[in-house]
């Protein structure tokens, strides 16, 4: 598909973005293993997150749609899962292939599954799951001596481990923390840096203990969850869209409803505040242990940033849009420790360097990063997605202030995490 986008003059009105995808994967995961049902409200219905809830469907988990945006879990508690019948799709969702293999290594009922997804998701690297998971007795097999998918697993009784994760990785502390659930003991992990903590802020709802300090965590195994109601606030993932680009059309005003705003995920209000955003967050509440606020944005003249070390895991999503920021912003904006970013749905750096320099930006390419020279006048130009949804909707963005039409090849991805995106950007349009 192509999706076809001019320059705005201005963007300006008030909007909801939809549920964040993190939080609405735990919400299946861990909902289906807590005694009771778990109501979800405010859930994202994008192709991930389906994806997720098709496979706790195939392994038994009895999943109520009341709409698209509110769903009753009938939790089957921590060891009812059930083998399924096929091999499991995890689509485009690397969440879902690096967390799955920890629930499911531990249930030792006699479980075996297969797990494999789309074309990217097969260049994804497991090793980070498997190799921890292995050191707690798992059973657990893969390509490439399980460094990618697909995955076989055994279901088996595990033990607890103590582990440092060699990078700062919420998909890995969740596998693990999951995993340990079911072994024998208490687990210790920690990471290099904090990555987001949505998994500790369910489970400490759903009543179970994790003790942290720092980024060390404790969690012992055989404590019981139990059911609680959860409502997911907007993704400030897909809001970072939104406050780039009525940060760089000039004459906007835009405000944003409940938005997540978990200081684990906040990197992107605090790069663009640096780099002299218009932002003002306003009635900041918590609601299921996540806490959630509206925000005003309005147009500013950016300057560049740096951008490196331990705010990397808050905003490492949000690295395509600020590279877009930065073409925007004066000066030289650089992007280091993000090395990261070369194995997400696409190469994110090779990506946004080859498509925003057919846009006319300016753009040295690291190892682990980028440096971008600002401000740069874009220019419309075919650019293309590289089938990941942040590079699509990011491009999107720079189209927005671009001279002339850009072309977006491959935008069909927007729907693995934004199926209302394009609607959404057409509303604003003053
Ligand atoms: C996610 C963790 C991050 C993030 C991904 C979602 C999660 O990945 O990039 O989009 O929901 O736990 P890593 O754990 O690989 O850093």
């Amino acid at each position: 598909m192509q999706l076809t986008v001019g320059k705005i003059n201005s963007i300006s009105g008030t909007i909801t973005v939809p549920g964040d995808k993190s939080i609405s994967h735990r919400s299946i995961m861990i909902g289906a293993l807590a005694d009771g049902v778990t109501h979800v409200t405010g859930f994202l219905a994008a192709e991930d997150c389906i994806s997720t809830m098709r496979c706790f469907e195939s392994l038994g988990v009895t999943i109520e749609r009341l709409s698209d945006t509110e769903l009753k879990i009938h939790g089957v508690g921590l060891k009812g899962l059930k083998e399924p019948g096929d091999v499991l799709d995890v689509g485009n969702s690397g969440t879902t292939l690096r967390i799955l293999p920890g629930i499911l290594a531990s249930q030792d009922q006699g479980l075996f599954v297969v797990l494999t997804g789309d074309a990217s998701i097969r260049r994804r690297p497991t090793g980070r799951v498997v190799e921890p998971l292995r050191l707690m007795t798992a059973e657990i097999w893969g390509r490439e001596e399980g460094n990618y998918p697909p995955l076989a697993i055994n279901g088996s009784r595990i033990e607890s481990i103590q582990y440092n994760l060699p990078v700062a990785s919420a998909q890995v502390k969740t596998c693990l923390l999951l995993a340990a659930l079911l072994a024998e003991g208490e687990t210790e992990i920690s990471e290099p840096a904090q990555s987001r903590d949505h998994t500790e802020r369910m489970l400490e709802l759903f009543g179970a203990r994790i003790d942290s300090y720092d980024t060390t965590y404790k969690i012992n195994g055989g404590q019981r969850l139990k059911a609680a109601p959860v409502d997911v606030p907007g993704d400030i993932s897909s809001a970072a869209f939104f406050m780039v680009a009525a940060s760089i059309v000039n004459d906007s005003s835009l405000r944003i409803e409940n938005v997540g705003v978990n200081e684990t995920r906040t990197g992107i209000i605090d790069a663009l505040y640096e780099m002299g955003a218009n932002i003002l967050l306003s009635d900041q509440r918590d609601v299921s242990n996540e806490p959630r606020a509206n925000m005003e944005i309005k147009s500013a003249q950016l300057k560049a940033t740096i951008l490196e070390g331990e705010i990397i895991p808050r905003l490492i999503d949000e690295i395509p849009i600020i590279a877009v920021a930065a073409t925007q912003a004066e000066g030289r904006t650089e992007i280091r420790d993000a090395r990261e970013l070369r194995v997400k749905e696409s190469d994110r750096i090779a990506a946004l360097s080859a498509e925003l320099r057919k846009m006319g930006a300016i753009i040295e390419e690291l190892d682990d990063g980028m440096i971008i020279h600002g401000p740069t006048p874009l220019k419309g130009a075919r650019v293309n997605s590289h089938g990941d949804h942040r590079i699509a909707m990011s491009l999107a963005v720079a189209a927005l202030v671009a001279d002339g039409e850009t072309v977006i090849e491959n935008s069909e991805s927007i729907a693995i995490s934004y199926p209302s995106f394009v609607g959404d950007v057409l509303n604003l349009r003053k």
